[in-house]
């Protein structure tokens, strides 16, 4: 199967109905005290924080379109984050992850050093920055490329052929979030884990939470006995049964997201008001061989840099009328916001990284480019 029939048919080819049911129950009934042991062997569901049907076709399907042997659905993408982090490291062992990071995971790896976890915020765009900061105690190696919100990348295969041929035993994790398996998997070029905010391209329409890991069949059984059960950072049924059609529709909503935001690109790069686009589809992106490389496409998502500092930044959030002025991404709706004083707000040394005030991300949507255009040139205007 490809990759459109994966996501709309896995999981779901012996069924009366065409669309999923949704499962929206805590618990499943008992028959026999011996219906015990199918929970033991995974044949029978007892409890929603432990799994529950809906949850499982989700996670059957997002592992197929990653090519992971199994995945897990958590109620965001931080509990989704924070649970791997926890599966994988203890109080003593060494955290390595990409410097600019989504300033949430950036804050949750600072609070995990309060409890005794090393980390290194390191430029993993640099391979060998990567190797040098290796320790003996170095657990995890996290990336996240392209990264949020410079749309900087890591060379995945690099970075795992650097990391493995020192120490195999290193777990090496990649947030797909901006990607999505239909432009990027990072599990064929040697990585071990994916992460997701599904709340974003995987559900496509702004309107559920959820966070999903995928990898080994061992990590993930692991995970579920240990950081889903325990913590209990499940995620709601009715959010996977959206997600679940979120992605029966990824393949055709990425392919137009991608064309949209070429074509915004474009404008953008010609626009005398703009000094700099950082999408990985124009030529001028620095790692424009390495994006054509690492993935099948570029994305949906773009930052540009604009003359004017702060004063010009608000005009442009404030003065759009079709894009909506407000963070996340993956929507329907162009998403435009202002990574310095929102997404990023307490990441530390942001004007080093080029998170400055002059900075716009836009999430670009599916709605006719023309249009979006249109509305950031008046936008612009107003500067
Ligand atoms: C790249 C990336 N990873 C993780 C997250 C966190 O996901 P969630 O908001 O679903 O917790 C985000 C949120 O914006 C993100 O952009």
């Amino acid at each position: 199967m490809r990759f459109s029939t994966k996501a709309i048919h896995v999981g779901e080819e012996r069924r009366e109905d065409l669309a999923p049911p949704l499962h929206q129950s805590t618990v499943f009934v008992f028959e026999r005290l011996a219906d015990m042991e199918l929970v033991a062997r995974g044949e029978k569901y007892v409890y929603t924080r432990f799994s529950n049907p809906t949850l499982s076709l989700l996670e059957k399907k997002i592992a197929a379109l990653e090519g992971g042997e199994a995945g897990i659905a958590f109620a965001s993408g931080m509990a989704a984050i924070s649970a791997l982090t926890l599966s994988v490291v203890k109080s003593g062992d060494h955290i390595i992850s990409t410097d600019i990071i989504y300033g949430s995971t950036h804050e949750l790896f600072e609070f995990l050093q309060g409890l005794g976890i090393e980390v290194s915020f390191v430029d993993t765009s640099d391979t060998e920055s990567v190797e040098a900061a290796l320790r003996a105690n170095t657990k995890l190696v996290f990336l996240e490329t392209p990264t949020n919100p410079t749309m900087k990348l890591s060379d995945i295969k690099a970075v795992v052929d650097v990391v493995k041929d020192k120490n195999e035993n290193v777990l090496i994790a990649v947030d797909n979030t901006f990607m999505t398996p239909y432009f990027q998997r990072p599990l064929e070029l040697g990585a071990d884990v994916v992460v997701h905010s599904a709340t974003k391209y995987l559900c496509g329409h702004g309107d559920a939470m959820g966070g999903i890991v995928v990898g080994s069949a061992e990590l993930i059984s692991g995970m579920r006995r240990n950081v889903l059960k325990d913590f209990g950072g499940v995620m709601c049924p009715f959010n996977a049964w959206l997600i679940i059609r979120g992605l029966k529709t990824l393949a055709v909503r990425m392919e137009r997201h991608e064309k949209n935001a070429m074509a915004v690109a474009r404008f953008l790069e010609e626009h005398p008001r703009v000094k700099r686009v950082y999408y990985p589809g124009l030529e001028s992106f620095p790692q424009f061989e390495l994006a054509k490389r690492q993935m099948h496409g570029f994305g949906g998502m773009l930052s540009f840099e604009i003359g004017g500092g702060m004063e010009a930044a608000r005009r442009i959030l404030e003065g759009v009328r079709i894009c909506k002025f407000a963070v996340s991404l993956g929507t329907t709706e162009t998403l435009i916001e202002h990574p310095y004083t929102m997404t990023h707000r307490s990441f530390p040394n942001k004007e080093a990284f080029g998170i400055t005030e002059c900075l716009i991300r836009l999430s670009v949507g599916l709605e006719d480019a023309e249009d979006i255009i249109e509305d950031l040139k008046q936008a612009l205007e107003q500067v």
